[in-house]
């Protein structure tokens, strides 16, 4: 069954080399956590918690595209993609994580001829080292990216990836959303390792300490990355590495100079936390503010290895929201909040009304003149290529709603459009290199489990986890075709 999509006249305003694609990570659909001497990782520990995940359920099954990679193979390339961002899952390549520990030769395996495959069908390979799912062992053996001790494994790991596949990739991603990652993990503890350090954070209201060692780990374990990409030969023409961090536009609350400084430091504090040390050189003045002392200090050499090692910025991007200075007292169990000092974030204007309409989550809200000024912010003050390696939504009620209407998906097509009209809005201004919705399939979506549905492809859970393409994959089908000009 095909579903019949009409896309308005569109010119062809895209160079056509843009890249275009889906997204999905390992641990998000591959299932299959023991076979061919996988290891486990902090994400199979956590998620079989059925107290972690909404429907108490696991990543064990998860899309199965583990063993139904020539399937989606062959969906995606029926969708006309032209990229597919995936993630390897380290697990998979060195069981048990460590430097001095065996590689797994089934997994490099397993990820050869995957990317064969895709390459075969004309799709370009986007590949992600780490995307959250790191080795149960290291984190037994050290407490994972608490520990320095991470950086040597995790180049280690690099190493294998590069030796093994830089044959037939030419864009790497080092890590998935560090930001998210050292927060949800470290300080909320609603992700792998759940580790919640909110106990940790002082009656004066300085942040947390773990997040923010584990986010200092993380950026020296991305500027070794490169390094190591850099000097040990693997950086051949027409290859590129880079991190990719998620940022929300802060838009201020209000006109008053408070809204707008809460708004900088907003920003300050979720993508300079980031990008500012890794294209700018060490934390900048305001991160270290709002952050507090428990920031952690760069050596120089440290500032140097970071500085210049992503040669363009990965945005993962998908709401906006309003920020003002606290209100009142900022509660304890209000994390985020007193994490970033004189935040605080709303989806209300003063009046009430709301920045944008409601969808199936509550932090996402399409708002798309949030990215339009998020990247002119973006390219300003970094002045990198861009490439989009996240953007999507999930319906209003959309695991409510039953076959076939759920298909109908026309709130996600217009989301996509009018995120994707800014892009193109912005082309003589804003070099932005590729689009990468999120995701290909309805997958586990974290400590939602399946009950959140952000794919272009619908899976049906209850028959066989038949994959069912959504209105949206006609259209973006339709429309990438038309916008992006031909070779
Ligand atoms: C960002 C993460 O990279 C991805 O794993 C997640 O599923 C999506 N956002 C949606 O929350």
């Amino acid at each position: 069954m095909t579903i019949a999509v009409e896309v308005p006249p569109v010119a062809a305003q895209l160079p056509a080399d843009f890249l275009w694609g889906y997204a999905t990570a390992a641990y998000q659909v591959e299932g299959s956590p023991e076979a061919d001497g996988r290891g486990l990782s902090i994400w199979d520990t956590f998620s079989r918690d059925p107290r972690h995940t909404e429907d108490g359920k696991s990543g064990d099954i998860a899309t199965d595209s583990y063993r139904r990679w020539e399937e989606d193979i062959a969906l995606m390339k029926s969708y006309g993609v032209t990229a597919y961002r995936f993630s390897l899952s380290w697990s998979r390549i060195i069981p048990l994580g460590g430097k001095d520990d065996p590689i797994n030769p089934a997994g490099i395996e397993f990820y050869r001829k995957f990317m064969k495959a895709l390459i075969a069908n004309g799709i370009e390979p986007m590949v992600t080292l780490f995307h959250w799912d790191l080795p149960q062992a290291l984190q037994d053996k050290y407490t994972g990216f608490c520990s320095r001790q991470v950086v040597d494994d995790f180049v280690n790991y690099a190493k294998v990836c590069f030796d093994n596949f830089n044959d037939l990739v030419n864009l790497w991603i080092t890590i998935n959303e560090p930001n998210v990652y050292a927060l949800m993990g470290h300080l909320v503890g609603t992700q792998a390792p759940g580790r919640s350090s909110n106990r940790e954070i002082s009656p004066e209201g300085d942040s947390a300490t773990e997040p923010l060692i584990v986010g200092h780990n993380l950026l020296i374990s991305h500027g070794a990355i490169a390094k190591l990409f850099r000097e040990g030969g693997y950086n051949l023409p027409g290859k590129k590495l880079g991190i990719v961090i998620n940022v929300n536009w802060g838009e201020p609350y209000d006109d008053t100079p408070e809204s707008k400084e809460a708004a900088a430091d907003f920003m300050s504090a979720s993508s300079d936390w980031f990008a500012h040390p890794v294209y700018l050189g060490d934390y900048s003045e305001r991160t270290k503010q709002v952050l507090g002392p428990n920031l952690p200090t760069f050596t120089p050499e440290e500032i140097e290895l970071v500085k210049g090692s992503s040669d363009f910025f990965g945005l993962n991007h998908y709401t906006t929201y309003l920020i003002r200075r606290p209100t009142a007292e900022v509660s304890t169990t209000n994390m985020l909040g007193r994490f970033m000092k004189g935040v605080e974030v709303t989806v209300n204007y003063p009046d009430g009304t709301e920045i944008g309409p409601k969808a199936g989550l509550s932090w996402v809200r399409p708002v798309a003149w949030g990215f339009k000024k998020l990247l002119q912010y973006l390219y300003k003050t970094y002045g990198k290529d861009i490439y989009i390696t996240e953007n999507g939504v999930i319906c209003p009620d959309e695991n409510k709603t039953p076959l076939p209407e759920v298909l109908n998906d026309d709130y996600r097509i217009k989301y996509f459009r009018d995120y994707i009209d800014q892009i193109i809005a912005l082309k003589d201004t804003v070099p932005v290199k590729g689009y990468i919705g999120w995701s290909f399939l309805d997958n586990f979506e974290w400590q939602e489990g399946y009950t959140a549905r952000f794919g272009v492809t619908y899976i049906d859970y209850e028959n066989d986890l038949k994959r069912i393409p959504k209105k949206s994959a006609y259209y973006m089908t339709e429309y990438m075709g038309k916008a992006i000009a031909k070779k």
